[in-house]
């Protein structure tokens, strides 16, 4: 296309001195967005980023709902998205509307939110969490509590079989976590005899009860560095492993997989719609562009500030 010829690093490199921009990236970005990103981290780290950076643009290399997060806690900046079409199945799981109906039959319950949703589904619960962050927040709730936990049942499930908690869940899911075959895991386990096996708390509990390490991208990072052997077997997005080569070069990283064996169907689709050319573009046209109403920031705010108050 017209972008032909175009150094996009070197341009992009410009346009971030220029606009004095900061270049935010999840884990689960490619590998050229996560090298080019000033800052690479798990939901909880970005968002912190976010709130402390003095940049006066944010470019978001992740999903719709993290770019939100930033805007909602730096509203002075002007917060660009790559590609507005980048959502979530778990953030689709779970309709605003349909969300504040089962809240207000639920009166006695307090709501516990994964990160993972629209601003208004954070303008309609307590506190927010990231999969970083859950335990020791879930640890700061008076156990008498009742607590709705959504939009993600396997997370959800996953912290009540860990704390022992009786938590009211939300049925959404993940379609990537969800998308793990325990039948071809078991298969590439055999082949790897010893190999830890790290998870997100995404998957489902047939994928879970299979692993060593259970925690967020950064957990599953920092458990790269410390586990005993030099194998390991990743259930989360594969992109992740970008990180792990670099860090860990002799070690090995092998992306658990689908039903069709390999790790390839477990890639995000919404991740994968950022690309080097839309961050070049974002950067340059400074759009497509994050705006929160007002009033609809300050309701959102309320359980992200209680988040970031409560997380260790
Ligand atoms: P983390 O907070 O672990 O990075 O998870 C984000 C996410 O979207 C997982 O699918
Ligand atoms: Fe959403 Fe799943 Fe993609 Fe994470 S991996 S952004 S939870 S669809």
């Amino acid at each position: 296309g017209s972008l032909t010829g175009v150094d996009l690093r070197a341009e992009i490199d410009r346009l971030r001195k220029e606009r004095n921009a900061v270049i935010l990236a999840h884990y689960y970005q490619e590998p050229a967005l996560q090298d080019i990103a000033d800052f690479v981290g798990d939901s909880l780290d970005l968002s912190r980023k976010a709130q402390a950076t003095d940049a006066d643009v944010i470019a978001f290399c992740g999903v719709r709902f993290m770019a939100e997060t930033a805007k909602i806690l730096s509203p002075d900046k002007i917060v660009v998205l790559p590609d507005m079409a980048a959502g979530c199945s778990l953030e689709d799981s779970c309709p605003p509307e349909q969300f504040a109906a089962f809240r207000a039959a639920h009166p006695d319950h307090i709501a516990l939110t994964y990160i993972n949703c629209s601003a208004e589904v954070k303008g309609l619960s307590d506190v927010i969490v990231t999969s970083s962050s859950a335990e020791a927040i879930l640890a700061k709730i008076p156990p008498e509590q009742k607590i709705i936990f959504g939009p993600d049942r396997n997370l959800g499930g996953y912290l009540a079989r860990k704390t022992g908690r009786d938590l009211l869940l939300w049925p959404g899911v993940c379609i990537v976590h969800e998308a793990f075959s325990e039948t071809e895991l078991l298969k590439l386990k055999a082949q790897h005899p010893g190999a830890p096996i790290a998870a997100h708390p995404e998957c489902p509990a047939v994928i879970l009860d299979h692993a060593d390490y259970v925690g967020s991208t950064r957990g599953i990072l920092e458990y790269a560095q410390a586990m005993p052997g030099d194998t390991l077997i990743v259930a989360t997005e594969p992109h992740i492993i970008h990180q792990m080569e670099k860090a860990m070069p002799a070690k090995r990283f092998i992306g658990a997989p689908g039903a069709d064996g390999n790790c390839n169907c477990n890639i995000c689709p919404y991740m994968a719609l950022n690309t080097m050319e839309k961050l070049y573009l974002a950067l340059r046209d400074l759009t497509p562009r994050i705006e929160i109403d007002e009033d609809l920031r300050l309701r959102a705010k309320k359980s992200l500030d209680a988040m970031l108050a409560m997380a260790s």
